[in-house]
């Protein structure tokens, strides 16, 4: 087996070859895996590519195989490319000067901080909880995790005290690292002040490590908080990569499903490892000397995949941004691609929409002659979004790749690669070899032939996929693979054109995608109906235009209590971003006196959608319902 890096092997070039490869990986999938696997470093050979399917849902990939990511992505480049920079990090500040690391740097740097983690007793399988900013640290802790084989959960910076306590508590995590406080534009957060809160209900935690950022107060626990940056400092930079079996979990993230509490998706190591760099090195087809930017951040799957292990795995330079899109201008994302000659741009429409709102000259004054690849990720780009994207920053000569997939499937599924396959406006295009896709129509019925429109399913295993829900099996068996028995269930819609090509439509079940963000209705009207007042609730999505999908919630007060949305607003607004996290604030408000449901007592979500999209056409039969007389008044409530 080869174990140095040669750049870039198993890269598809032209468009045939993808045909070919994508045939292959269909035909011969335990060859095609096997061989691309052999390009990196193994410390034990698997016995077996892959096994299980999706009725077992045992899956394991090359089985046997003992490795370590964090060895594929740093030690593996030390040789050729130690003093190629690996990291590039843009404070939120545009005064603060960035930080660069080489491979070497990152290497050692790594190594210094999982010093930190074996010191305070962290082993391999303990879950270590961050919850940071976009700091340095956040990066190269994930990393120092994985050199130890602890697993890492990550929780984005935007949830609440207790959106955080529940992720610690279902982990049972014995660490959490944190910052005094995030810069986020020109407001801060109180990130310890948070985590402190969160942790007053957890009691699997005995450590806490703190990354100073801002300076700002914040009161340090005797025994359990530790100021993490000079522990760092005196760690040595000597630490060997532990020996992983293929199948250990690597990290869980979670994320937001159509019921029930968020779900820990669990990542194992060899699989995700080469499926985040295969299809990084074919998804953007990055030249050696290219600098790559990802705007995600690392509490989300997309900053895992393509901010750190995709790129590194492929000893690409990853540029990490701590700021915002709007600080302290509008212009801030073109400021960056021009002042360090970004050539890979990799955002989300929600971002794209915002910033083609802005006045013009935000862009047009900014050198963006550098670029040669852009992305998009997150939810279904629109096609003014994406003509915009198209001429405006990539001038009219930068492939757009219009990458769809999702936490649970670890890397991008469908898409174009740049510059190799066509780019089509607001469509994902071709799946990624391994891919095998089918639309199915609501009784399960594959729908053959093109074009064609449908549940989006998937009805082969892939290296990258979640193996299963941290701590419940029966709940991961349930959620994706009992729609369609023997499919994974994506859960979006999705259409196929006559060259089957995939324009993916959005979600069909009940989660919503706010600015790229995926919220479960089912969450937000729990935590609605924790306001006294407030007997029941139902909360749907709308088209909005800046976020994609906007929350739209309808609310039933107690009977006599006549509250109006303009009441109501700051109260719950209170509440959910106690239980949740500002990123779940509806957009609108709406006082109802009940909601339409079928004679079971099923809310008719299909009416709620159309009344808070206003667009009444279709409505359909409303006479079925239980109480038909309430769509006038909600219609009237909506000003229809
Ligand atoms: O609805 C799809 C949408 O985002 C969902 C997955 O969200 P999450 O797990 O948070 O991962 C986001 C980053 C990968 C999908 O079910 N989505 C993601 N990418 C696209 C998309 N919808 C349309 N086009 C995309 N390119």
């Amino acid at each position: 087996m080869a174990t140095n890096a040669t750049p870039f092997p198993h890269r598809i070039s032209t468009k045939d070859q993808y045909f070919e490869a994508w045939k292959m990986a269909h035909d011969k999938p335990q060859e095609f895996w096997g061989d691309i696997a052999g390009s990196y470093q193994w410390m034990k050979p698997w016995q077996k590519v892959q096994s299980g399917d999706f009725n077992d849902l045992d899956i394991k990939w090359f089985e046997g195989a003992t490795l370590n990511i964090t060895a594929n992505c740093l030690d593996r480049h030390l040789e050729e490319r130690g003093d190629k920079t690996a990291v590039i990090w843009e404070a939120n500040d545009p005064k603060e000067a960035p930080i660069t690391y080489t491979y070497k740097e990152l290497h050692a740097e790594v190594c210094r901080f999982a010093n930190v983690l074996k010191d305070r007793g962290v082993k391999k399988g303990d879950r270590v909880v961050f919850y940071m900013s976009m700091v340095p640290e956040l990066l190269t802790g994930v990393l120092a995790c994985a050199r130890i084989g602890a697993i890492h959960s990550v929780v984005f910076g935007g949830f609440s005290a207790q959106a955080l306590a529940g992720r610690i508590q279902d982990c049972e995590a014995s660490m959490v690292i944190t910052c005094d406080e995030a810069y986020r534009g020109n407001k801060t957060i109180p990130l310890k002040a948070i985590t402190d809160e969160a942790l007053e209900s957890c009691t699997t935690v005995k450590d806490v490590l703190v990354r100073k950022r801002t300076g700002g107060s914040i009161t340090m626990k005797e025994g359990r908080d530790h100021d993490l940056l000079p522990m760092i400092e005196k760690a040595s930079s000597d630490c060997a990569p532990e020996e992983m079996q293929a199948e250990d979990p690597l990290f869980i993230l979670y994320t937001s499903g159509s019921t029930g509490k968020p779900k820990g998706l669990m990542h194992t190591t060899a699989g995700y490892m080469v499926w985040a760099g295969y299809t990084f090195n074919n998804v953007f087809q990055m030249d050696e000397e290219d600098i790559y930017w990802c705007t995600a951040d690392i509490g989300w799957i997309t900053g895992h995949s393509y901010i750190t292990y995709g790129p590194l795995l492929n000893g690409a330079t990853t540029l990490m941004f701590e700021g915002v899109p709007t600080y302290p201008d509008a212009g801030r994302f073109w400021e960056v691609v021009d002042k360090f000659k970004v050539t890979h741009f990799y955002t989300a429409p929600t971002a794209i929409r915002a910033l083609q709102a802005m006045d013009i000259e935000l862009v047009r004054k900014h050198d963006l002659s550098s670029l040669k690849v852009l992305g998009s990720v997150g939810e279904p780009i629109n096609e003014e979004a994406w003509e915009w994207y198209n001429k405006e920053v990539g001038k009219e000569r930068c492939p757009i790749v219009d990458t769809w997939w999702q936490t649970e499937t670890g890397g991008i599924m469908i898409t174009s690669l740049a510059g190799v396959t066509e780019s089509v406006p607001a469509h994902a295009t071709y799946p990624m070899p391994g891919v095998n896709t089918d639309l199915v129509d609501n009784e399960g019925n594959i729908i053959e032939g093109n074009p064609a429109e449908g549940n989006l399913c998937v009805h082969n295993p892939w290296p990258g996929m979640a193996r299963t829900i941290w701590g419940n099996h029966e709940r991961y068996k349930e959620t994706y693979f009992t729609t369609y028995p023997g499919k994974y269930f994506t859960g979006d819609g999705a259409r196929r054109d006559n060259e089957g090509r995939y324009r993916i439509t959005g979600r069909v079940d009940d989660v919503i995608n706010v600015s790229g963000h995926r919220i479960g209705t089912a969450e937000v009207e729990d935590a609605i109906n924790e306001h006294p007042s407030v007997v029941e609730s139902a909360v749907v999505g709308f088209p909005h235009d800046i976020k994609g999908q906007g929350i739209y919630a309808y609310v039933i007060c107690q009977p006599g209590v006549e509250k109006t949305a303009e009441e109501l607003k700051p109260e719950l607004n209170e509440i959910i971003n106690k239980v949740i996290g500002p990123i779940a604030k509806p957009d609108v408000i709406q006082p109802v006196s009940g909601l339409p449901k079928t004679r079971s007592g099923k809310i008719m979500r299909r009416i709620l959608r159309k009344i808070a999209a206003k667009d009444l056409k279709d409505l359909g039969d409303t006479s079925t319902l239980l109480n038909p007389e309430i769509v006038d008044e909600i219609k009237k409530g909506a000003g229809l």
